[in-house]
């Protein structure tokens, strides 16, 4: 098949391999996996990843709704945000399997009136920064993310009756697995046998376990907390599961001067991957040869000035026509791309493990006009 570009491109046999990886260490350690939605809530990667796991982790009402139609009554689904709603709670409460509330307030407004069928969970801020850029991170000071660990220890929330687990998220990206060893001891330092009255530890995601060689600290963490705690273990993963498994395909449209360097225009831009400026990083692409004569800036095709991939270097000069290839934009692309400039979101391709490349979704003008157009 003829793929046009912008085309997002989801490889089936990569995401089959990080949830088969995952199975595994699910297997040997016993813990329960989630997928973690709000990093791309497709519905083929769902529908794939829902053999794999126990059940889809979300963050508000509209990921629950899709959660619950996907999994129907086989898997669980886990709420964790600090943007809960008083008049969305009992529509979430009959979707959703365990609910973290992520303040003392929540815990103190909600807790009365959940559902007695959904678990109810505090997440809880470990208060240990391990991320450098506070935009990602947690634990930055005066975080809105979970309750401050000083505050939960003084609180008697852990005790209350409702109350079941424990959840907390404070990595991004992790290849190895000494900050979440580092916040079991802070947790166990602080709470020491109050944990042993929880059924379940929520460790949250932000794991790439596709990239860490060695996963038995993570299996032996789990076996250890399972026995000596008697509770069941959680992790909700996004990037780890998705972030690898999609490419997108641009093309070349326009190459100039400017200032003395050369700027290539894509018929992609930030628009269809934000953090790109967000974050002010460069993604990778596959073309790249940082070892080439020929240096590009990569540029989208919006007004913004700063709509810039970066610039990168090539074998031969880059061609009108030519493709670009980013890899690893799975995670929080899409899901956050928008259609700035009237430019079209990207054709959704699949390319299944066997046989050939197929097209999953594409946007026309229509779906541009029924976003925008408000008669009142
Ligand atoms: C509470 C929570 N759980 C899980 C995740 C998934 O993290 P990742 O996609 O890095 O695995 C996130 C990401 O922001 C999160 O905020």
């Amino acid at each position: 098949m003829n793929i046009k570009t912008p085309a997002f491109i989801i490889d089936e046999a990569q995401l089959i391999s990080n949830l088969m990886q995952l199975a595994e260490i699910r297997d040997q350690s016993g813990c329960k996996v989630l997928y973690a939605m709000k990093a791309l809530p497709c519905s083929r990667v769902l529908e794939i990843a829902k053999p794999f796991v126990n059940g889809f982790a979300v963050s508000s009402l509209f990921e629950a709704q899709l959660a619950q139609e996907i999994l129907g009554d086989n898997g669980e689904i886990h709420l964790t945000t600090p943007a809960l709603i008083t008049e969305e709670l009992y529509e979430l409460t009959t979707l959703c399997s365990h609910i973290n509330f992520n303040s003392l307030t929540h815990h103190e407004r909600y807790s009365p009136i959940v559902q007695t069928q959904t678990s109810m969970g505090l997440r809880v801020n470990p208060k240990l920064p391990f991320l450098k850029d506070d935009r990602f991170n947690p634990c930055r000071r005066h975080s809105k993310l979970g309750i401050d660990i000083d505050m939960l220890w003084k609180s008697n929330c852990l005790e209350s009756e409702q109350i079941s687990g424990l959840h907390f998220h404070t990595v991004f990206s992790a290849t190895d697995f000494t900050p979440l060893i580092q916040t079991i001891e802070k947790l166990r330092d602080y709470f020491g046998t109050r944990l042993e009255k929880l059924h379940w530890l929520n460790f949250g995601g932000g794991y790439l376990f596709h990239s860490i060689s060695d996963c038995q600290p993570f299996i032996d963490l789990v076996i250890q907390l399972r026995r000596e705690l008697n509770v069941e273990i959680y992790i909700e993963i996004g990037n780890g599961i998705i972030g690898n498994a999609a490419k997108m395909a641009a093309s070349v449209i326009d190459i100039f001067e400017s200032d003395g360097k050369t700027v290539a225009i894509l018929d992609t831009s930030i628009n269809h991957n934000p953090e790109v400026f967000e974050y002010q990083r460069s993604p990778d692409i596959l073309e790249q040869d940082i070892k080439g004569d020929h240096s590009f800036i990569l540029a989208g095709g919006t007004c913004l000035a700063g709509d810039i991939f970066g610039e990168y270097r090539f074998k031969h000069p880059l061609q009108l026509g030519d493709k670009i290839t980013f890899s690893n934009v799975g995670a929080y692309t899409l899901i956050k791309a928008n259609r700035f400039n009237g430019h079209n979101l990207p054709n959704f391709y699949f390319q299944p493990k066997e046989g050939e490349v197929k097209l999953l979704k594409s946007y026309a003008y229509q779906n541009y006009q029924q976003q925008w157009q408000m008669n009142i």
